[in-house]
Order: structure tokens, then sequence, then C-alpha cells
């Protein structure tokens, strides 16, 4: 792809970039909204990637390109503070005023996209595009800052410029993915664990619900608050030792039931659960154990539909089929929620079969014609010169 952004940027503006950066999407295996819990998330990243190319010129005027729409966007850098409502190129801009911050200065600059990551779907494609713009920038406007602060970058992006409040998974996957590995997370202490190779003769279908998944207008930011509010009276009234939901366990939680109110409590039990879950789920894949790897997964999409409530029932419909198709381990609604994509464990062998089977059956139940890849697992994001 990154040839293929070269010429078309040619083409487009009559002159070469100077560099290209490369950042891909991700998938949550396991570990639903745990990240902002100071939790364990099993991700990876994926194959499917955003391109950005960039080269810098003199003035206050950007002009942004998105090869896949053919869109075409200029903005000026001394107006750059507020997000304009469907503009896609805020999350490059959000990322300039997030720079500023930290003292770091993006100067004018032509700058092209070109993506294979389906949009707001929930394989982060904003965080893809917020960390290859980043990379980009960190390559031609000599930028550096540890890995780890570019994820946080991004996130400000959403936390600040978008106003979600979302955790680091999104844009931290995309930088430390590792080709066909998952990544056990830790994100308290805001590192990779341990890679774990993806066991063999198996894949990740991903089929997406095709309802429209906007964390932005979602129950997101609520989900957050009943989290912490939750540590905040299981704190006062009971444990002063904990800073977050990632120092209760299951048995604390159903111990303090009676001090929390109910949706508070189930909010709670299912990041907890996601937790423990998320270990089990690293020991089983230690022993090759797909099978109790794929009943954690189903456990997981239940515990969103029952107690986190960030299912739809588009997604549970996916999850309801795949139990009727053999040959599927697992499977569950994968990132924010609220729509998008469900993940599915499959034989490698048997996926395409698999992908058919699913989309026939969806189409049949709800009308909708579903979207499925069969997942390959990609490797975090790079930014290169262009040799001209
Ligand atoms: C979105 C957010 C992430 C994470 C997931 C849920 O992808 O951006 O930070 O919270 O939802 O696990």
């Amino acid at each position: 792809m990154a040839n293929n952004i070269v010429e078309l940027f040619k083409k487009a503006y009559g002159v070469a970039p100077v560099a290209v950066s490369n950042a891909p999407g991700r998938l949550e295996i396991i570990g639903n909204h745990t990240d902002y819990n100071d939790g364990f998330v099993l991700s990876c990243a994926v194959g499917q990637t955003t391109a950005f190319a960039i080269l810098p010129i003199d003035g206050d005027i950007c002009e942004m390109r998105d090869f896949r729409d053919g869109s075409c966007i200029t903005f000026d850098l001394t107006d750059i503070d507020n997000p304009i409502k469907g503009d896609w190129t805020n999350y490059v801009k959000g990322m300039i005023c997030e720079l500023r911050k930290r003292d770091k200065e993006v100067k004018a600059f032509k700058g092209a996209i070109l993506s294979t990551i389906p949009l707001s779907a929930g394989m982060s494609s904003s965080a893809a595009l917020e960390i290859s713009a980043g990379f980009a920038f960190a390559e031609v406007f000599d930028i550096e800052l540890p890995q780890t602060d570019w994820a946080r970058v991004g996130q400000g992006v959403e936390n600040n410029y978008m106003g979600l409040q979302s955790g680091l998974l999104d844009q931290f996957s995309s930088i430390f993915g590792e080709k066909d590995k998952l990544i056990f997370c830790d994100f308290r202490t805001v590192t990779v664990e341990k890679t774990i190779s993806f066991p063999h003769g198996y894949a990740f279908v991903v089929a997406n619900s095709m309802i429209k998944h906007d964390l932005v207008d979602s129950d997101y930011n609520l989900r957050r608050v009943a989290c912490e509010k939750a540590v905040e009276i299981l704190k006062k009234e009971k444990y002063p030792e904990i800073t977050a939901l990632r120092d209760v366990s299951t048995e604390m939680l159903k111990d303090s039931k009676d001090i929390l109110e109910e949706v508070d409590y189930l909010v709670a039990l299912h990041i907890v659960g996601e937790n423990e879950r998320v270990i089990k789920c690293v020991d089983a894949l230690a022993k090759s154990d797909v099978e109790t790897f794929g009943q954690l997964l189903y456990e997981s999409h239940e515990s969103s539909k029952v107690n986190f409530t960030n299912s739809c029932s588009e997604m549970d419909i996916l999850i309801d089929i795949s139990k009727t198709i053999p040959g599927c381990l697992g499977a569950r609604l994968s990132g924010g929620g609220f729509g998008g994509i469900t993940i599915h464990l499959t034989k490698e062998d048997e996926a395409e079969e698999y992908c058919n089977k699913l989309k026939a059956a969806y189409k049949e139940k709800t009308g909708i014609d579903s979207e499925t890849i069969i997942c390959s697992m990609g490797s975090g994001a790079t930014v290169e010169r262009v040799i001209t």
C-alpha cells in the first residue's frame, strides 16, 4: 500500500511525499472496557492499515486528501482549536493540538491517507489515523516522544478534542501490535506483559453487524462514570486500599452488592469478570486449550449483553447464529460495543465457509447484509522516508 499511496500522492499533488507512515487497526480479543479501569486486555493489531503520506510546505494552510473517497479538506493551522462535526481531519487536527500541549510543533503540510480499515465498525480506524498522523509528523518535524506517549497523544485527541472518554487500548495496540501475535496488555503499568502466538490452525472471523457504532454519541462515557462511581463507593465503604476496578475481585464485588446501585454493580461486575477472563484466556492459550479460550469469549459476550448492556439485538443475533454453525469455538462483540463488529474463533480451513453461512443466516434473520473479514494479525505502526 505504501507504493500505491506514493503514486496517488504524486498524481494528486504533482510531487512526491517525503515520508509515509502506516498504522494498523486493532481487534480487542477479550478485556472489554477494562483499559480505563487499569485492567488487562488481550488484543492484536490487524493486517488492515491506514497509510499517511506527508510533504512539509511553507505557510499555515494544510491540505489533506483521502484517496479512499476522494475527499480533499484544507485547514488553517492558526484555526484548529475546535473540531468540525463530521470532518475526518478532526483526528489529524486533534493530534496537532495535543502535540502543542506538549510543546511540539507541527508545521504546514500536504498530506494524504489511504486506508483499508472499515470505518466506524470497532476496528479503531480513528486510532490508526491518529497514530499514522503522529508517526508522519514525528518523521518530518523531528518530534521525539516515547512510544507510549504517542498512544497518550492519540487518546488525548479522543478525550479532549472529540469528547470520548476512552482508554489507551486502540492507540496502544496500533503501536505495539506484533505480526501473528496477540498482545497481553496491562493498562496499569501501560506495558505489553507478553506476546502470545495465536494457536495454529485457527482464525478470527470479524463480522460487522452493520449497526452504526459511533461511540461519541453512545453511552460509552456513562459506563465510564458508572465504573468510577463504583470504585468511589467501594473505596469509601469497604476497601480503602483500592484505586480502580482492577483491584476488585468478583468475590469482593459480590460481597458489596448491597452498597452499590444496581446499574453500577452490574457495570462493575462486567469489568471485574473481564479482567479475570483475560487472565484465564492467557492461561488457556499457554496450554493451547482453544476450547476454554472460545468458551471465555462466549462468557464475555454474555456479560456485555446482560451486565454492561453494550450489545444490541443484531450483535446478539450474530453470536446466537455462531452457536449453530459447527466449527465456531467462541464469539463476542469486540471494542466499544453499541453496534459495530463481533469476532468469531473458527478453524482456519473452515473460516471461509463459516463466513458464508454466518452471512446467509444473518441476512435471513435481520434482512441485513453483514460484511466479514478473515483476520490476519499485523505489525505495529511504522514510518519510512520516501526515496525518490
Ligand atoms: C473503545 C475505546 C477503548 C476501549 C474499548 C472497549 O475501543 O476506544 O479505549 O475502552 O472501546 O474495551
